[in-house]
């Protein structure tokens, strides 16, 4: 079996001090940087694009996660690879042509990633889960950071698993939201592969030892 992940998502950062809590996870046992790019259209919110992003690849020393909340994201595809991103996750929601989008996202050298807001069934994957490499199961509704974990993401990520082995996928799961130490481990028996955390991270005393607690717990 190999080792559950943890991706801190920056998005819970200091941005005032964002080269010191880049290093700090450069540092933790942490495996990925998640980075959430949002436009204010797709979601109610709007983080930071590329600038930041460029700013942020000049330090990480892990695999950067780009979760894009953006509508028509392939205007963007070569963009974020050029920035430094490996992998490039787009919403199903936001993608008339999926199939296009995740050949466009591969043509750049990017692993590629589907994320589904929590009101959209696993089904609508099932004949486009072997061209995926990740899909990350959103388990607060996209937007923003510090919301509360939605329980049904347990049953979706069981739902997720049984539909990658049917196909004999290599796909992996990603749960995005309200990731902390009382859920990491059922959502790890449940299927889960890579678990991102913000909040928990970093609003915690001492960061290092949460993630490297966190990462314990997937890994039981
Ligand atoms: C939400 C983002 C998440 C968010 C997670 O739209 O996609 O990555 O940063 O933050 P927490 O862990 O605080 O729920
Ligand atoms: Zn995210």
């Amino acid at each position: 079996m190999s080792s559950k992940l943890i991706a801190p998502s920056i998005l819970a950062a200091d941005f005032a001090n964002l080269q010191r809590d880049i290093e700090m996870v450069n540092n933790s046992d942490a495996d990925w940087f998640h980075i959430d790019v949002m436009d204010g259209v797709f979601v109610p919110n709007i983080s930071f694009g590329m600038p930041v992003l460029k700013a942020i690849s000049k330090h990480a020393k892990k695999t950067i996660d780009v979760h894009l909340m953006i509508v028509d994201p392939d205007r963007y595809i070569k963009t974020f690879a050029e920035l430094g991103s490996d992998i490039l996750t787009v919403h199903y929601e936001a993608c008339t042509h999926l199939h296009r989008t995740l050949q466009a996202i591969k043509s750049q050298k990017m692993k590629a990633g589907v994320a589904l807001n929590p009101h959209t069934n696993v089904s609508v994957l099932e004949d486009i889960i072997n061209d995926i490499d990740l899909v990350c199961l959103m388990s607060v509704n996209p937007g923003f950071g510090g919301q509360s974990f939605i329980e049904n993401t347990y049953n979706k990520v069981k739902q997720l698993k049984d539909l990658i082995i049917s196909k004999g996928a290599s796909t992996k799961i990603e749960i995005d939201g309200g990731v902390t130490n009382k859920n990491a481990k059922q959502l790890v028996d449940a299927g889960a592969d890579v678990l991102v955390a913000g909040s928990y991270v970093f609003k915690s005393d001492n960061q290092i030892e949460t993630i490297k607690d966190l990462r314990g717990i997937a890994n039981s």
